[in-house]
């Protein structure tokens, strides 16, 4: 059996066994990944998209993250647990961002993850001994300022993106997802970086992957360049529930054996 994944293990995985990270919402989701033996799981403000139907993640509330890391806490043990902080939670001020770091940790997070470069609030995030992932490149609570979904960090911008790693790793970040970046952005920040990189549309050189829970499992009707559909999780759902309409109408449902 997989051991315990905390924060300083996944941290010791540099260079080492690729880090399987995967996202997941709700009881279903993260009992799936837990099987599989996900490393870390991750409780992404790509709910606001994949869960409650917005078009970005700019809406997703603490509210929403505290109920869906409440309900993915039930179903995990191993993996470690990772809670993004949405938009607006850390960007006000170093206390509200230790506030609503804290506010994840009660409900069962064991680690918080939040993107670009807010220095100030990690640090003061990890002074209240909770764990940091950092996240670069394309980050999605920026939609607006990159005018779209852009790849980031093409050519001389890798040195950027590079610093800025680094510059994450030395407050203590224990990792860095990379995403939407080239490959070979992604390979230069994954050597020169002492933290494990977590790629997501990042190339295959990051010394791990994530990816989000519906996209990998067929359950969204969109197609993305950087996620990999291992099943057609939509077709077997709608086959399943249009069986169960057809035996409704025709009386085949319930059968003896589902009555009392
Ligand atoms: O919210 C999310 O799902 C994420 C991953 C895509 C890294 O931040």
């Amino acid at each position: 059996m997989m051991k315990k994944r905390t924060a300083p293990v996944i941290r010791a995985m540099k260079g080492g066994e690729r880090i399987v990270c995967i996202t997941a919402y709700d009881l279903a989701s993260a009992r799936l990944c837990e099987e599989a033996e996900a490393d870390l799981v991750l409780v992404g403000d790509s709910l606001g998209n994949v869960v409650l139907g917005h078009d970005s993640t700019l809406p997703v509330t603490m509210d929403d993250m505290i109920h869906h890391v409440r309900a993915v806490r039930r179903a995990i043990k191993l993996p470690l647990l990772v809670a993004d902080m949405p938009f607006g939670s850390y960007e006000t001020s170093e206390a509200d961002a230790v506030r609503n770091a804290v506010a994840l940790m009660k409900v069962g997070a064991e680690a918080v993850k939040l993107e670009g470069m807010h220095l100030g609030a990690i640090e003061a995030i990890l002074r209240a001994g909770i764990p940091v992932m950092g996240h670069l490149g394309f980050t999605p609570q920026h939609v607006h300022e990159f005018g779209g979904h852009k790849v980031q960090a093409k050519g001389d911008a890798a040195d950027a993106l590079a610093t800025n790693a680094n510059a994450l790793a030395d407050v203590g970040v224990f990792s860095i997802v990379l995403e939407l970046v080239p490959r070979e952005s992604a390979r230069r920040v994954t050597e020169a970086c002492p933290v494990p990189t977590v790629g997501i549309g990042a190339g295959p050189d990051c010394d791990g992957q994530i990816q989000v829970f519906h996209d990998i499992v067929g359950l969204t009707d969109k197609e993305y360049r950087h996620a990999k559909r291992y099943v057609d999780g939509y077709g077997l759902f709608r086959e399943g529930i249009s069986q169960y309409r057809e035996d409704v109408k025709s009386g085949r449902f319930p059968e003896e054996r589902n009555s009392f």
